[in-house]
């Protein structure tokens, strides 16, 4: 396996790309800028100047990776058609590239309330309709994927545990991206986890459960 990580320079692709390290799992990132990715991602990761916009690049980016986790997302702005562009056209485009190259497992990072329209983070231009409408492209694609939708997410690791639910079932809660991270890398390898939406937040009262049961248990 070789895992291609888009968003690697973000807060939670990052804990990915370092997760995946830990499992020995070589990671080829996809950064928009080399001097701040060798700043903060591990030195054995291979690093690829790239942008989720620009769709012809992406097939050559995406090089000998056999699975796609993608953590993009557009930051705050004042600019109306960022997450347009980056949550919905550049995982479109990423999408797109993974089926040229048969991409075994494409693991799409999103967010709780995807489904709802009448909610507060659409007034960031309407980014949960993008994620969304990315989701259901994934979804459409052929390829096998795993959807995760986090609560809101922390820096700050604990020693909750995670809760993890299907499409459309939690609507609040929060989780750290370490926990997010970890789910995403599960994800790869447990047969359960294949061509599923899973939402995920993480309590101090929950039981801790293994990922194969929590997988399993998302309909
Ligand atoms: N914040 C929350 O509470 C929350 C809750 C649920 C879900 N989410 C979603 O979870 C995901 C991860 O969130 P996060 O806060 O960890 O992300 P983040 O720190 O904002 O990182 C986003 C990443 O996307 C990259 N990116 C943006 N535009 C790109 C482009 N055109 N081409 C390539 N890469 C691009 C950024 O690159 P640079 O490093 O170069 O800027 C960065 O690495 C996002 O989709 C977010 O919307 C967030």
């Amino acid at each position: 396996m070789k895992a291609f990580v888009a968003g690697a320079t973000g807060e939670t692709g990052r804990r990915i790309v370092t997760e995946l390290v830990a499992r020995n799992i070589p990671v080829r990132a996809l950064v928009r800028d080399i001097d701040k990715a060798r700043s903060i991602l591990p030195p054995n990761v291979e690093l690829v100047q790239g942008d989720v916009l620009e769709a012809a690049t992406l097939a050559t980016a995406l090089g000998d990776s056999t699975v796609v986790l993608c953590a993009t997302g557009a930051k705050p702005s004042l600019d109306p058609t960022g997450p347009y562009k980056v949550d919905l056209e550049g995982t479109k485009n990423l999408i797109d590239a993974a089926k040229g190259k048969e991409i075994e497992h494409f693991v799409l990072v999103t967010s709780l309330c995807t489904s709802q329209f009448f909610h507060p983070l659409n007034l960031f231009w309407l980014i949960l309709v993008w994620k969304k409408q990315a989701e259901e492209y994934l979804q459409k694609s052929g390829l096998t994927y795993t959807i995760v939708r986090p609560g809101g997410l922390k820096n700050e690791d604990n020693s909750d545990a995670v809760i993890m639910q299907s499409a459309d079932t939690l609507s609040e809660g929060s989780i750290p991206r370490q926990k997010v991270a970890i789910v995403c890398v599960e994800a790869l390898t447990e047969p359960s986890a294949r061509n599923k939406i899973v939402e995920i937040v993480a309590k101090p009262e929950a039981a801790p459960k293994p990922f194969g049961e929590l997988f399993a248990g998302v309909a």
